[in-house]
């Protein structure tokens, strides 16, 4: 089994936007495929990194964004955001205990490609 990815269905029609959620699917997706390929943690670590601050760079971006633009469900956006990180943070302890948590992948990607249907399109 493969992850879901961006695909053009889910532009918010803001280039800087798009890029970032393409390259956090992209990011979750080479961690997953390494997972399954039974990579030790030396070569998933850094791949882990790498999609946390995927996210962290997106999330504060987007959220600059739409301060920037004085949106008006900002709290509300924000606040999905701060769970998102949450459950990062699950995902990473998961894998700090020498886990290599597909589910939770799985879970944060689908969640990823949900929050920008239902909640980022909201400020196309
Ligand atoms: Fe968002
Ligand atoms: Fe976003």
């Amino acid at each position: 089994m493969s992850l879901n990815s961006w695909s053009e269905q889910f532009s918010v029609n803001h280039n800087v936007m798009d890029v970032d959620h393409q390259r956090i699917t992209q990011r979750i997706g080479y961690l997953y495929e390494s997972m399954k390929t039974g990579h030790d943690k030396n070569i998933l670590l850094p791949l882990v990194n790498d999609f946390i601050h995927s996210v962290e760079h997106h999330l504060f971006r987007e959220e600059q964004y739409l301060k920037k633009i004085n949106y008006q469900d900002f709290d509300i956006h924000k606040h999905q955001h701060t769970l998102f990180l949450a459950k990062i943070n699950e995902f990473q302890c998961s894998f700090a205990q020498e886990n290599q948590p597909f589910a939770m992948l799985s879970l944060l990607n689908d969640w990823v490609l949900k929050h920008i249907v239902e909640t980022d399109m909201k400020y196309k």
